[in-house]
């Protein structure tokens, strides 16, 4: 492991000082497979077919990247590893202490990653002071999409904390459409259960039940009250929500069928793919009681450790493209995440846009910035599968609030 890793370096800073262009093409497994989310594909793409480098497309649909990682390991396995592989967070460093990621050393100190990416991404992307991973956005979880005209017809401003957020709800609901756009999969019940948390206990909560797995925490009233909450957004969705796919909510706010969705900034890429307009046609805000609170998850891109060296050559290009500047801005514009590095300009975003990179410079300065538990960014795939399997649950009905808070701490205790 150690001997393919180091030669991995060797060979891609090779290429990168030689100079030497044989780049072959790069498989690159994904999950980005909505109209939005092409739509950003496509900029990483073109921006690679501009320097010679081929693209062989593996897209594996299911947001959180799942579906994604069990073929991924069905693929390693099966001695057949894609080149380049979107993940997140802590999956990313279970594949490195498994050996299998090329190190990325010599490109990012060519290009200086060590002083432009934030610590707070170094933390997956580099394994045992290595760079394994090139970070291409920072997502944040905590955020809803509100259809603007949907809320001026019923004069509905926006909701400022947890209760004038259930109030206008119910007054959608009242009108006869929808109150919240949502698809029943467990995932998506967890980006939720994300804000939701932030909302009843802050980022002191959020960090002793979801990165300490404080046993207390889990378990106290606090985390009752947050299942209490996933209950009253139970009510205000439809009946068609079970199975539904994120960007088909999203598409139910974009076509004014229904008022709210609670969801990543990935859900923004959807609205712009739609001709839509931030402040104009829909609203971005935190979900509200969470201000000030920013979850992230952070899209990298892994390289597998490959023999060939124009396969090395395309990986290492494909890492410096990623970060470069220009690619970090052109790229999240249209993703509706924001750059994976501090010195990117904000002109080119919209509102959004500047307001997901403002929160994000304030959360880290502050201390409020967590890694999302529903993208893996607060615990190993064991741990953050065992959550979802209760929240998901719950929010079907199966447990009451005070038994899911029970139940969490049981499988986390189980999962660990
Ligand atoms: C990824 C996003 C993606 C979303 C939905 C998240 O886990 O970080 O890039 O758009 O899933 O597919």
């Amino acid at each position: 492991m150690r001997y393919s890793a180091r030669k991995s370096v060797m060979a891609v800073a090779l290429m990168a000082t030689a100079g030497m262009a044989q780049a072959a093409d790069v498989e690159v497994l994904h999950w980005w497979t909505s109209g939005g989310e092409a739509a950003a594909l496509n900029v990483l793409k073109d921006d690679l077919a501009g320097q010679g480098i081929g693209w062989n497309d593996m897209p594996v649909a299911g947001g959180g990247g799942e579906s994604a990682m069990t073929v991924l390991r069905a693929r390693v396995t099966a001695g057949d590893a894609p080149t380049a592989v979107q993940m997140l967070g802590f999956d990313i460093l279970d594949w490195a202490a498994e050996g299998a990621l090329a190190n990325l050393d010599a490109v990012a100190a060519e290009e200086g990653w060590d002083a432009v990416v934030p610590a707070a991404l170094q933390a997956f992307a580099k394994y045992d002071g290595h760079w394994i991973s090139a970070p291409v956005n920072v997502h944040s979880t905590n955020w809803v999409w509100a259809n603007k005209a949907v809320l001026d017809d019923l004069g509905i401003a926006q909701p400022q904390g947890w209760d004038e957020f259930v109030a206008a709800m119910q007054a959608v609901k009242d009108s006869g459409k929808t109150a919240l756009a949502h698809g029943g999969q467990a995932w998506q019940d967890a980006t939720m259960f994300d804000g939701v948390v932030l909302s009843v206990g802050g980022v002191d909560f959020y960090r002793k039940a979801f990165i300490d797995l404080d046993p207390e925490a889990l378990g106290s009233e606090q985390m009752v009250e947050a299942f209490n909450r996933m209950e009253t957004l139970r009510s205000f969705v439809d009946d068609n929500f079970s199975g539904r796919d994120w960007n088909l909510a999203s598409a139910m706010v974009i076509n004014g069928e229904a008022a709210f969705q609670i969801m990543g900034d990935w859900a923004k890429g959807e609205f712009l793919n739609a001709g839509k307009t931030p402040g104009e046609d829909f609203l971005c805000f935190r979900v509200p009681g969470s201000a000030g609170a920013v979850s992230f998850n952070s899209d990298q891109f892994a390289m597998f450790a490959v023999s060939s060296a124009d396969a090395q050559a395309a990986q290492g290009e494909m890492a410096r493209s990623i970060m470069s500047p220009a690619f970090q801005s052109a790229f999240n514009v249209v993703k509706g995440s924001v750059p994976a590095r501090t010195d990117v300009p904000n002109d080119a975003f919209d509102a959004c846009g500047k307001q997901g990179m403002a929160d994000l410079a304030a959360a880290s300065d502050s201390g409020t910035l967590v890694g999302s538990m529903a993208h893996g960014h607060a615990n190993p795939a064991a741990i953050k599968n065992a959550i979802y399997d209760v929240v998901t649950a719950h929010f079907n009905g199966e447990y009451d609030a005070a038994t899911a808070a029970e139940e969490l701490v049981t499988a986390v205790e189980l999962a660990q």
